[in-house]
């Protein structure tokens, strides 16, 4: 085993180098299939720290460059928001509408 096996690549799914390679020895072949299988990239940053050492990875196992692999789905984070905090806004546009 190599000391880097059991280092974090995505720290929010504390998901390791080891756990992606065995993703690909085991059938991943896109850094979508490697989220599926591992959860990297699927932690609160979405994948915004991981994903090009998850793709760099799967690359080297593959044996392609990580321009060769199939593009990978990203979502952006979201938050949720309070009904509470949209009314509070259209009040307060309302409000400087009237007094403006
Ligand atoms: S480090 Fe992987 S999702 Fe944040």
């Amino acid at each position: 085993m190599n000391s880097d096996d059991e280092r974090y690549i995505c720290r929010c799914e504390e998901v390791t180098e080891k756990e992606i390679r065995e993703a690909v020895r085991a059938g991943a072949r896109t850094v979508t299939e490697v989220k599926r299988w591992t959860r990297a990239g699927m932690g609160i940053c979405q994948g915004r720290s991981c994903k090009r050492l998850v793709e760099r990875i799967l690359a080297e196992e593959l044996g392609v460059s990580p321009a060769e692999l199939e593009p990978s789905t990203v979502r952006p984070p979201i938050r949720p928001v309070s009904i509470s905090a949209i009314n509070m806004e259209e009040t307060r546009e309302r409000n400087d509408r009237e007094e403006g």
